[in-house]
């Protein structure tokens, strides 16, 4: 389409040109609001109940807490005066604006992996959103960690720079997975076991991690502590509706799910399911602990009581309806963190597109006491064939004492 110069330099004066887009850019736009959508970048650069990528949202890090920036296109506040190499470095290098660093509560360390199209693309995609003049207050990290500065031995330590690398004797599938897991979707920065410094530890990659006062589980095809009994459909539809024959979403998986994987191509949770089951577990051996042991024998009995009914008393769960126990990572973590709060808090089920909310979990804080609740989760791990350490009333009477500081989700 040729329109005549007048007009061009009317609409241009008017800032309509970039309102009227071309088809090509409108695929870009396109394939960058679902690149967005995948990276989860709106969930941390939104402030609760705060506008749409204006950023605030408190990120808690095992330094401390810090909050995200507003990266909506306002010109003062936001990044609408940033050129696309500012807005690149700040995904493929954790490094800002004036080259200073930037904390890996920003998941650079995973968005590196991306391609520089892709990042262009969800740029593209930002400088669509309406503009929010916000500007968001510094960070209250504790010395050393609030000199920047400092985080340049960090990423030395922890950050491998550059894209992917496709792995040639990997189908064109895995790699399109193992691209959206180690990269933008960064399941690693909530499954991958941390150091004390909070980075990666290398050769432990998706192997469990407590977070939030939850346990993210194993998601290698690890058979006891993994997904080594869930099949490729099972990942894709827990990924697609929070829920399957295995398990159901609660807390940061919920969120995960809703914000972002339920929008998530099918082709793409495929391959993401099809990466994760050919991540080789550990498959330690371990006994399930002695049925007659006294915590085992009255946490059977709290079982029979206070649970059979809905989870069944073999622990096979209603499909659908109530989760499974038997089998499966989130009962056997080696980390009791998610059984003892679900225990404790109840859970509300993540509803989605392709699945209504489901039925709830009520909270048993009142009625169960530390040791009530450490036998039955004890129970809970060591019957039906599970096997996993058993859980202490300390450690009950420790979770219910954190969980009080934490809001409701
Ligand atoms: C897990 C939470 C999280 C996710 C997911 C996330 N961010 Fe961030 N981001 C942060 C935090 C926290 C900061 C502030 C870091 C700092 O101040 O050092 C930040 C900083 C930034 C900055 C720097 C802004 C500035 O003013 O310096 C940009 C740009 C940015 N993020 C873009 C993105 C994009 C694009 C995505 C999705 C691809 C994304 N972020 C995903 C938490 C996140
Ligand atoms: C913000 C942190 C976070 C991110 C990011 C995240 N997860 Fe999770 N994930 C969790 C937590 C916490 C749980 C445990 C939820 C529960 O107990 O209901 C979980 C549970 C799961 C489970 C179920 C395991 C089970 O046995 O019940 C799967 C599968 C899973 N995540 C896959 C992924 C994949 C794939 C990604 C990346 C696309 C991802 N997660 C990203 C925190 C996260
Ligand atoms: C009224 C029915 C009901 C009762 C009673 C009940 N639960 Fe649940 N439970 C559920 C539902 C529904 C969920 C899934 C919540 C969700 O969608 O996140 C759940 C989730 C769980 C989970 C998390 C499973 C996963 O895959 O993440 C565990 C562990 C659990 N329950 C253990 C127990 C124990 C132990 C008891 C007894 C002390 C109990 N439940 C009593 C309905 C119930």
């Amino acid at each position: 389409m040729r329109l005549p110069l007048a007009v061009l330099a009317l609409c241009v004066s008017a800032g309509l040109a970039r309102a009227a887009p071309d088809a090509q850019d409108f695929e870009t736009i396109a394939r960058g609001r679902a690149l967005t959508v995948a990276a989860d970048c709106q969930a941390c650069h939104t402030a609760p109940g705060g506008q749409p990528f204006a950023g605030g949202r408190p990120i808690e890090t095992p330094f401390g807490t810090i909050l995200s920036s507003n990266i909506t296109p306002d010109p003062d506040t936001g990044i609408g005066g940033w050129s696309d190499h500012d807005f690149v470095a700040v995904l493929q290098k954790g490094r800002g604006r004036d080259g200073q660093h930037i904390y890996p509560a920003m998941p650079y360390t995973y968005t590196a992996r991306a391609t520089h199209e892709d990042d262009l693309a969800i740029r593209a995609y930002l400088a669509t959103l309406p503009p929010v003049r916000r500007a968001v207050n510094d960070d209250t990290l504790p010395f050393p960690f609030n000199i920047r500065a400092a985080l340049g031995i960090w990423d030395r330590l922890f950050f491998t720079k550059g894209t992917f690398r496709p792995v040639p004797v990997k189908s064109a599938e895995w790699n399109r997975g193992a691209y959206l897991v180690t990269g933008l979707e960064h399941c690693g920065m909530c499954h991958t076991p941390k150091n004390l410094l909070g980075g990666d530890r290398s050769g432990r990659a998706l192997q469990g991690y407590a977070l939030q006062g939850w346990f993210a589980p194993n998601i290698t095809d690890d058979r006891r502590r993994g997904l080594g009994s869930w099949s490729v459909d099972d990942i894709v539809s827990y990924l697609r509706t929070g829920h399957n024959r295995f398990a159901a979403a609660a807390g940061p998986m919920a969120e995960e799910v809703w914000v972002s994987s339920q929008g998530d191509d099918m082709a793409d949770l495929h391959a993401i399911a099809v990466y994760l089951k050919d991540q080789p577990g550990q498959d330690v051996s371990a006994a399930p602990l002695d049925p007659h042991r006294p915590d085992m024998a009255a946490g059977a009995a709290i079982y029979a009581d206070r649970c059979s009914a809905c989870h069944t008393p073999d622990g096979a769960g209603v499909a659908g309806l109530f989760p499974r126990l038997a089998g499966g990572p989130s009962t056997q973590s080696i980390d009791p963190a998610s059984i003892v709060r679900v225990i404790l808090r109840g859970a509300r089920s993540v509803s989605t597109q392709a699945a209504p909310t489901g039925p709830g979990m009520p909270s048993f804080a009142a009625t169960l006491d530390d040791r009530e609740v450490a036998a039955v989760a004890t129970y809970v791990r060591n019957a039906w064939g599970n096997a996993a350490p058993a859980v202490t009333p300390a450690r009950v009477a420790a979770d219910r004492a954190s969980l009080a500081d934490r809001p409701t989700d």
